[in-house]
């Protein structure tokens, strides 16, 4: 279709990524510029959470994870590491009910048992009450690092007994077992790295750098993101341009 040049910035939405994993950032940086806490921060960017799931689940996008606490967050001052997981807590309390009328199901990656045991409960509960839905699945990673999550993995196979395994069983090991890979890796604020993020998954993801603080990352820059992924090449080692094919 000649004509989708001309459609500069907006959403082909037959061609959605099926799987985009946010890297949550900047909400530290967002509450200094306003003089508050680095907590003020995490508080609002929950709520930029929201507004993406909202948003994906319009876009049927199918998967969308997010990167909520990492394997290394722990080294952080403990009032900051305890607000995060009370906000945590706190928006499965508020949310639960939406994901049950819509249909999303809630997952999570990560190791939980360094967890307090009141929180993991909940989790495990949410999980319980979603595992059905099979509209959107949102998967959260919490106490997460890739390192560890490859680590966990290797023992469950030994522990198994097998003697080898290939790519595809290796995969089945790994916490996100049973979703698809990320097509679309999207970090906020500036950065540009993975910082342990599902760096097995991501092999041949694209990534996209946006310079915004996760807090302000809405609707809009949502709809940016999916452009910007529309407009990538992606070949997978070989020469064909599958996303491209009918625009030439
Ligand atoms: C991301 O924002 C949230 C978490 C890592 C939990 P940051 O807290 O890292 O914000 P900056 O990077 O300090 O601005
Ligand atoms: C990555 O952000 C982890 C999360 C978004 C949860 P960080 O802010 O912790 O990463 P670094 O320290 O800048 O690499
Ligand atoms: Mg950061």
């Amino acid at each position: 279709m000649l004509f989708r040049k001309k459609q500069k910035g907006k959403i082909d939405e037959s061609r959605v990524p099926t799987h985009v994993a946010f890297i949550m950032d900047g909400n530290g940086r967002w509450a200094k510029k306003r003089a508050m806490p680095r907590t003020y921060g995490h508080k609002v960017g929950v709520d930029s959470m929201g507004v993406v799931i909202r948003h994906a689940l319009e876009l049927k996008i199918k998967y969308v994870s997010f990167y909520a606490f990492s394997t290394e967050n722990w080294n952080r001052p403990q009032d900051e590491v305890d607000e995060i997981f009370r906000l945590m807590a706190d928006a499965i309390e508020r949310r639960r009910q939406w994901f049950m009328d819509n249909n999303v199901r809630f997952m999570t990656i990560g190791d939980l048992s360094r967890l307090d045991k009141k929180l993991q409960e909940k989790l495990k509960d949410f999980k319980e009450a979603t595992k059905n839905n099979n509209g959107l699945t949102v998967n959260v990673a919490i106490n997460y690092g890739s390192r560890n999550e490859i680590v966990r993995a290797v023992n469950k196979i030994i522990s198994d007994g097998l003697k080898s395994v290939d790519e595809k069983t290796f995969a089945k090991y790994l916490d996100s077992g049973e979703i698809p890979d990320p097509d679309f890796v999207v970090r906020t604020s500036g950065e540009q790295r993975l910082s342990n993020f599902m760096l097995y998954q991501n092999a041949y993801a694209e990534l996209y750098f946006p310079k915004t603080y996760w807090p302000d990352f809405r609707e809009k820059e949502m709809d940016e993101a999916i452009v910007e992924f529309q407009s990538r090449d992606r070949k997978f080692g070989a020469i064909k341009t599958p996303m491209k094919k009918d625009s030439k």
